[in-house]
């Protein structure tokens, strides 16, 4: 169907009318309206720690009432008429051992009074000389360049991210930048943490949750056609997280201009009352602001266009329509100082729905008019399609059922940090997509604005989440302390800045808090909830849940969908009580291992499992409150009421690496003492040991992005249609000739038949209902050099063939890149600079893959691009992930290349390494 015939006209006012009024040429050919939107990330300079002498002046504690109107705009609710907290045993109010003073925790009233003259602290002052500092373009996470230390807790990746960062600024504006009422705004999708922002030596704002994105109005102090100086302050108290905060500014930062009269900040909202393959209601809400002390009439207009993959307009406007006033008028009036809404709702013929599988998106121009001159205009991406959730047919897109195979992510991206890189989120998506996954839940918190325009463009649901904590704190230090002052604004600036995302499926409130063994802990979640709602009536409420409790208690009235944490054997009971009750599988599985680590005999007994900080690739074992994925998948298969699942976790992450920590959260998850008081004696005994361990094991794949066995398990799950075929473990065992070695194999065949070497050990049926239900065990091979090879059928037909040989010495280097061709972005692309993820293999003489090497290797590179980062999913290693050293782990390690911005040329990347044929690869940035 065309353009003009898809094309359907604003519902309100006939277009003949509107063309008159407001010819669209006219709009199209003005000048360019003042909102301008640039990159702020380049010519920072940064520095750790306070000056000599600023003592607590900074301290959270004592700037709050400063900072605390940050955002206010974003507030509905008088605090009296939010429900009190309920009394929370809070780790923050437990009497703790640790030292407290005001410069490591934000929990600590100074004695020191507040002040506002802050003209004795020289970071702040526009006057100080920075030359000293060091340069670095955003974003940047200050933790993640190490040193590892031992005495830093494994909980949170055994890194230095806590303690004070300042980043510095100088930047000129135009002689013109304040003419005419003219705003400057800095906008920051994230800062790590307790931002407060100086601007020539004026605290003009601050903001504590690092997940947050929010904005500072500059303009008060900013000298139009002069230096300006922004100071950032950032202050990451110790013991505040459960897992790898980052630190530092590590996300993007823009300077955003526009006129007194604009759209607000994540002004525009876009729902489709209406969606279907027909027809489809698009309603653009447009929230103005007037930041002048005069009313002003505008007139508001909409062009809706496709969009392309960046989420630009395609092609010419398909449909186009104005705002009316309350009484019909095209002029809205926006009162002085204040803000103002209105609509415009276009119909749509033949909408091309967004799918899992066709990511068609639209795009909205919003243009807002005053005096016929172009005063703001802004462009909002959305996509058209439907959401139910359905206690009887489970999660609908668009009519039809999707079975959320999902997995919960940290922030992290391994060896980069927290510093955010649109390549290495994109890497990480496709990488869960090949086994299937097809959603993503942001655990525990605001995921990156890219994180969500990457899922509408490839196809990813997300469950957006908010919090870890509410009230109640799981750390001292953690958003416990913040909680009452800014949850509303934090809960709102997500969903705002989100809600327009087709790929955002679900708000998550809270993930375990506190207040769900709580009496009135519901009323907390109904509060919350009601913000969500207000916020965004599309979509579904839902807290991630580890308590059955939760269907019980008055949260299941309060949220629209339960979200499980794991026992599944409490689905069936929660749905017979509350059969209309939707339920997710919020988290699941928590099962562990390490990549190519096989211990023997092999066994589901955590003992035989665990050895040297790692954990058995047989896939046996989950933490005690989780289920390994079989477990899980059979509660599925029984329960096909419940939605799905979101698997703990996807990609390995920083800290948390359970089971060799010294983490007492985990006792979170028992609310029977008895268990409780199991576990807390296993941690007790699990904590005598120095733990070198600093990041996770539960990921289905490692922190370098290499899979591990459980990888492919997964595959043969989520993906049955497409033919594979995986052995473990590896093959090459010189010291068990003769030893019972077991075989797995993982496979959607539904037959296997295993060789050694060209002999059969047998054809087997997959077992309905056993053990070998999900998998196919030879569990009595005897280890004999050679190769095995296992083939596969489906339904009596060959299906897939898998093959691993005994490998020789390590003999040489092999590199393979996952992309050869590079972008040579340029410096001010939000995208970041491009990556190339190297996988580094060893082989043996042959070009086998030698499955234990564990050599030293030497990377140099030549060209425009640098070595980022090198990896190797070892849990426990210390190395720099900055340094261009890298021992393999179990056979392999990773080079991450980054491209310079602007600059193409060929690169060549080299590997070395004592007693190895070197390798090297050749890429080009174009
Ligand atoms: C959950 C918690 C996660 C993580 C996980 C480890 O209870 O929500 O953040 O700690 O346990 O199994």
């Amino acid at each position: 169907m065309n353009q003009t015939t898809r094309l359907r006209f604003l519902r309100f006012i006939p277009i003949a009318v509107l063309s008159a009024l407001f010819p669209l040429t006219s709009l199209a050919q003005t000048a360019a309206p003042p909102r301008t939107r640039v990159l702020f990330n380049d010519n920072w300079l940064f520095q750790k720690g306070d000056p000599a002498g600023a003592g607590d002046a900074l301290h959270y504690n004592n700037v709050r009432d400063l900072i605390i109107h940050t955002g206010d705009n974003l507030l509905n609710y008088n605090p009296s008429s939010i429900p009190p907290a309920p009394a929370a045993k809070s780790a923050a109010s437990k009497k703790s051992k640790s030292k407290k003073s005001a410069a490591d925790s934000v929990a600590v009233v100074s004695k020191n009074p507040p002040t506002a003259d802050f003209s004795a602290i020289s970071y702040l002052r526009p006057d100080f000389n920075d030359s000293g500092w060091r340069k670095l373009t955003l974003p940047h996470d200050w933790g993640i360049e190490g040193p590892f230390a031992m005495e830093l807790p494994g909980d949170t990746g055994k890194l230095p991210w806590a303690g004070i960062g300042w980043y510095r600024k100088h930047f000129n504006v135009p002689a013109d930048a304040t003419a005419n009422g003219r705003r400057t705004f800095l906008e920051v999708d994230g800062a790590q943490s307790h931002a407060l922002v100086f601007l020539n030596g004026h605290l003009v704002g601050g903001w504590p949750f690092g997940y947050s994105s929010w904005r500072v109005d500059l303009t008060p102090h900013l000298k139009p056609g002069a230096d300006n100086v922004l100071a950032i302050r950032l202050d990451n108290p110790p013991d505040s997280s459960r897992w790898y905060p980052g630190s530092g500014i590590y996300r993007n930062v823009w300077l955003t201009q526009t006129a007194p009269v604009a759209i607000a900040q994540w002004g525009v909202f876009v729902t489709t009352p209406a969606a279907t393959r027909d027809l489809a209601l698009v309603n653009v809400n447009v929230t103005l602001d007037n930041l002048t002390g005069k009313p002003a009439d505008v007139a508001v207009s909409v062009r809706l266009f496709a969009a392309d993959e960046n989420g630009r307009p395609a092609g010419a406007p398909v449909a186009t329509g104005h705002a009316l006033a309350d009484n019909g008028a095209t002029k809205i009036p926006v009162g002085a100082n204040a803000q103002a809404n209105c609509a415009v709702t276009l119909t749509l013929a033949s909408p091309r729905l967004w799918s899992l599988a066709q990511r068609n998106r639209y795009v909205a121009e919003t243009t807002v008019t005053q005096n016929d001159k172009a005063i703001d205009r802004t462009l909002t991406p959305f996509g058209i399609r439907t959401l139910a959730f359905t206690p009887g047919r489970g999660f609908l897109l668009n009519g039809e059922r999707v079975e959320i195979r999902g997995v919960c992510q940290h922030h992290d991206l391994g060896a980069l940090g927290a510093a955010i890189n649109t390549r290495a989120l994109e890497r990480q998506i496709e990488i869960l997509q090949s086994m299937g996954c097809n959603a993503i839940r942001t655990s525990h918190n605001p995921p990156a604005p890219e994180l969500l325009d990457l899922c509408d463009r490839m196809g990813m649901l997300v469950m957006d989440e908010s919090f870890d904590s509410w009230a109640g704190a799981k750390r001292r230090n953690d958003y416990a302390t913040l909680f009452a002052d800014w949850h509303e604004k934090d809960l709102r600036a997500l969903i705002r800045r989100d809600r327009n995302h087709p790929s955002v499926i679900l708000w998550s409130v809270g993930n375990e808090i506190r207040e769900l063994t709580q009496p009135g802990g519901w009323k907390l979640a109904a509060h919350l909830a009601a913000i969500a709602r207000e916020e965004d009536r599309t979509r579904s409420v839902t807290a991630a849940c580890n308590n059955n409790s939760v269907g019980y208690a008055g949260f299941q009235t309060a949220l629209d969908i339960v979200g499980r944490n794991y026992r599944p054997q409490f689905y069936a009971q929660l749905h017979a009580a509350h059969p209309q009750l939707v339920i997710l599988g919020t988290e699941t599985q928590s099962a562990i291992s390490s990549r190519g680590e096989y211990f023997f005999p092999v066994s589901a007994d955590a003992k035989d499992s665990q050895v040297n900080f790692q954990v058995s690739s047989y896939d046996p074992i989950a933490v005690p409150w989780g289920s390994v994925p079989g477990a899980q998948w059979a509660a599925l298969a029984a329960n096909p009421f419940v939605l799905g699942e979101f698997v703990w976790t996807g990609f390995d992450y920083l800290g948390e690496p359970t089971p060799y920590n010294k983490d007492t959260t985990n006792l979170l998850n028992f609310s029977n003492p008895a268990e409780k008081q199991r576990m807390a004696a296993e941690l007790a005994r699990l904590g005598k040991l120095p733990m070198p361990s600093r990041s996770s094991y539960f990921g289905i794949v490692d922190l370098a992005g290499f899979p591990k066995d459980r990888y492919y398990l997964f595959q043969s799950h989520w993906l049955p249609d497409h033919p594979m075929a995986h052995i473990l473990p590896h093959w090459t065992w010189p010291e068990r000739a003769g030893k019972v070695t077991p075989v797995y194999v993982y496979t959607n065949g539904d037959e296997a038949e295993l060789y050694l070497n060209g002999k059969s050990l047998g054809r087997k049926k997959r077992e309905e209902g056993g053990a070998g239900k999900y998998d196919f065990r030879w569990n009595d091979v005897k280890y004999a050099p050679g190769e095995l090879k296992a083939v596969t059928y489906k339904n009596g037909k060959p299906w897939a063939t898998a093959v691993t040989r005994t490998a020789g010495d390590p003999a040489k280097i092999h590199l393979a890149a996952d992309r050869t061709t590079l972008r040579a972005r340029a410096a001010d692309d939000p995208a970041g600079p491009d990556l190339s993820f190297i996988t580094v293999t060893i082989h043996d003489k042959d070009g086998m893959p030698a499955p234990r090497a564990n050599n030293q290797i030497k990377f140099t590179i030549t060209g425009p691009a640098e070595i980022a980062a090198t990896d190797n999913g070892d849990a426990t290693s210390f190395e720099s992930f900055q340094t261009p050293d890298r021992k393999a782990y179990n056979g392999l390690a990773l080079v991450i290349v980054r491209v310079k911005p602007g600059v193409k040329g060929a690169i060549k990347l080299t590997a070395q390494s004592q007693g190895l044929a070197p390798a090297e690869i050749a890429l080009q940035s174009e």
